[in-house]
């Protein structure tokens, strides 16, 4: 599959290498508008590959999306140390406008996997710009929360990630939501799990998680301006979900015509993720405290929304 990436800046350049070195894709095209950005991300990534998968990345301007079967758009501003992602709305739906025009001139069908923040308004800019289903407009929402999550709780319990099922659920951003009722370890709920390798889930344990993945981008830009190795990666998984058609089980992010009440809103749930897009969406058990935290979340994005009408 041809993979096109508008914005060569940290995250557009670190999804491309994730896909080169993941075999993700077998063309990739990053567009900028610096051409020299891109011509250097992409002539650098280019030099990654003869350690990886055949795949051929090259730098163009709109026209060479052309045959893309996805495009990444990462294109924007990104947070300032202590900024929140909802104050970056303003600046960067002005720059979507024209991006999304640009893609859908030269790829008129491409699905469309939204990274650039806030990502779930970003989401529901690119659907109404777009006129695409809302299937084929996905925001990598919670994708990278969920990761944090999950390693933090296997970190804790001394197993793999990947024996870890957990989600974060509703905003990218500070009222996300992290599903404990939900969350399993291989087969187990979490706390039992927890208890039988003497590793109990106390307060105090959930609470050090929640804080490690709520303040994990505040953290990171402090320390080194922006995150993006593990946005690259997870980018890249999508992609990979897609072209695959695999159907996997991934917290992305697509306008939800019902959550908690709220109505026709972009945030992240558990959403089976194949060749069409988001192909079906699950609501996880949440416990009373986790639901109420969800649709505040829902109403935050939804008073977000709104104001861009
Ligand atoms: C992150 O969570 C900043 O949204 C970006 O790493």
């Amino acid at each position: 599959m041809k993979v096109g990436i508008v914005g060569a800046g940290m995250v557009g350049s670190a999804a491309g290498y994730a896909l080169a070195l993941r075999g993700g894709a077998s063309h990739v095209v990053l567009v900028d508008r610096s051409a020299a950005l891109a011509a250097a991300q992409a002539e650098d990534i280019a030099h990654a590959v003869p350690f990886a998968h055949p795949c051929r990345v090259e730098a163009g301007d709109y026209a060479a999306l052309e045959g893309a079967g996805l495009v990444i758009l990462a294109a924007g501003v990104a947070q300032k140390p202590g900024e929140s992602r909802l104050s970056l709305l303003s600046r960067n739906a002005e720059v979507f406008a024209q991006v999304i025009e640009g893609v859908q001139k030269a790829a008129p069908d491409a699905m469309l996997l939204v990274a650039s923040n806030p990502v779930d308004v970003m989401t529901e800019i690119a659907l109404r710009a777009s006129g695409l289903p809302a299937a084929r407009v996905i925001g990598s929402g919670t994708i990278l929360d969920t990761a944090r999550f999950r390693s933090l709780i296997a970190g804790h319990l001394g197993i793999a990630p990947q024996s870890v099922h957990a989600y974060v659920l509703g905003e990218h951003g500070d009222s996300e939501v992290l599903a404990w009722a939900s969350a399993r370890a291989g087969s187990e709920p979490v706390a039992r799990f927890a208890a039988q390798v003497g590793a109990a889930l106390t307060d105090e344990v959930r609470a050090r998680i929640d804080e490690g993945v709520r303040r994990a981008a505040y953290r990171i830009i402090e320390g080194k301006g922006a995150t993006w190795y593990g946005i690259g990666a997870g980018l890249a998984r999508i992609v990979q979900a897609v072209r695959d058609d695999q159907r996997a089980v991934l917290s992305v992010s697509i306008v939800t015509p019902g959550v908690e009440g709220v109505s026709d809103v972009a945030l992240s749930l558990p959403r089976v993720v194949g060749r069409d897009g988001v192909v079906a969406t699950l609501m996880p058990e949440l416990a009373a405290d986790e639901a109420a935290a969800l649709k505040r979340s829902a109403e935050l994005l939804k008073e977000t929304a709104s104001q861009l009408v």
